[in-house]
């Protein structure tokens, strides 16, 4: 992502010290950040620090905009990709809702044309307020983007919603806002409502003994990022997920198994679907027997481990009588990706095979670039986050579902 920025306006809360940290890993994405501190926010983070990692000037109430940087507020709302508030305080999206405009942040947010993305930060209690609720409501309807907040400690000692979401998810959807307005369009249009999307991600896990198992290093962050971008354009998400360490997403079904035979006979359970993405990394073979106890060392050398093939989920269901009308398989290679790809397209009859090089750091990793291979040729995308990548694939599939 080059040639894009972004206006961040740091509230006053403790986690304005996560902004530094923002501004860097958007400078790392290519994207240039312009800031605004408010008053509030100049208490805990100062313009010093913001200013040396932006390389821009740094706008705060202390100002004059016409005198010292030569730019009016109007000019500055404008003259950017996307308005970011982070961390988005109470106040200051109460006053955006009401259109306030007494200090340099709700000045810009009234008179900026541009999109704005809000990383809320408060209390527990602050952020279940009815009013905070009903703001965000508002913002929500007016066409503002969030992103956050995130459930855990807080600074004040307590626990629950309302810590500000991290630097790289803010980032995500940053990028997700700059990568182009068809996202945005689906966000508010949901053009996946009404349509079954069954999607398998993360290993599976084989059994030896009742402590000992065959798998794989696939984290599921993948699968499930696309189970997110799908449930975020209205679709009615399944995600059938072997053992891994992230939370389900937001509206989507997940239903957990360990083995590749759980994962198909949980995938035939939620047929019918529209679409079916096989993201999983289906572990290809299981121990031939399975001990009930813990196989001990007898002094008799290495016990023999006897394998055999597992099922194939996504032939199976490219195949199956109530086969969905897109078939998506993954192929993860470390040489030859496209054309062990396509061999996998045709070999496993899907409509589509995303290609992902699995050479370097993908798998575990939080970015990925894919390829997507259908009958018609080949789309390469760039590097970017797993959910980047994810909504890309929501769209493309909710563009040839219409
Ligand atoms: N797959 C599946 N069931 C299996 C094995 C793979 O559904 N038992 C699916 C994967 O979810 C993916 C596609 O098949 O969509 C290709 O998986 P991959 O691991 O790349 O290929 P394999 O079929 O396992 O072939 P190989 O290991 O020889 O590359």
């Amino acid at each position: 992502m080059t040639d894009k920025s972004v206006l961040l306006i740091i509230g006053g809360g403790i986690a304005a010290y996560k902004s530094l940290f923002l501004i860097r890993e958007l400078a790392r994405r290519g994207v240039k950040t312009r800031a605004i501190i408010t008053r509030s926010g100049t208490e805990f983070v100062t313009p010093l620090s913001v200013g040396a990692l932006t390389g821009e000037t740094v706008f705060t109430d202390l100002f004059d905009l016409t005198q010292e940087a030569e730019m009016g507020h109007i000019e500055l709302s404008r003259s950017t990709d996307l308005v970011v508030v982070a961390p988005a305080t109470a106040d200051l999206m109460a006053k955006a809702v009401n259109g306030l405009a007494n200090d340099l942040a709700s000045t810009t947010l009234l008179a900026t044309d541009k999109r704005v993305l809000y990383a809320p930060a408060m209390n527990v209690r602050m952020w279940d307020h009815p009013a905070t609720q009903r703001n965000v409501a508002t913002l929500r309807d007016e066409g503002a983007l969030f992103v956050g907040p995130d459930e855990g400690d807080m600074a004040c000692g307590e626990y629950g919603l309302g810590r500000m979401a991290e630097p790289e998810a803010i980032a995500d959807a940053i990028e997700a806002a700059l990568s182009g307005e068809t996202h945005l369009d689906g966000l508010k249009k949901k053009p996946l409502k009404n349509k079954h999307i069954l999607i398998t991600a993360g290993p599976t896990r084989e059994p030896i003994d009742p402590v000992r198992y065959l798998s794989n290093h696939s984290s599921g962050k993948q699968g499930y990022a696309i189970a997110a971008a799908c449930a975020e354009l209205g679709a009615d998400v399944t995600l059938v997920s072997g053992p891994v360490s992230l939370k389900s997403p937001a509206n989507v079904k997940t239903v957990n198994i360990e083995t590749a035979k759980e994962m198909l006979k949980a995938c035939e359970k939620a047929l019918p679907a529209d679409v079916f993405i096989s993201v999983a990394a289906v572990a290809d073979w299981r121990p031939s027997s399975q001990s009930g106890k813990k196989i001990k060392k007898d002094g008799k050398g290495v016990p023999p481990l006897m394998l055999e093939e597992n099922p194939d989920i996504l032939s199976t269901l490219s195949k199956h009588k109530k086969r969905p009308g897109l078939v998506i398989g993954f192929a993860a290679e470390t040489n030859d990706v496209v054309k062990h790809a396509k061999a996998k397209l045709k070999k496993k009859a899907c409509d589509w095979i995303v290609a992902n090089d699995v050479s370097g750091d993908v798998m575990g990793g939080d970015n990925n670039s894919m390829i997507l291979i259908t009958k018609n040729g080949e789309d390469h995308w760039p590097m970017e986050s797993k959910l980047s990548a994810a909504r890309r694939l929501a769209t493309k599939i909710s563009e040839t579902l219409s």
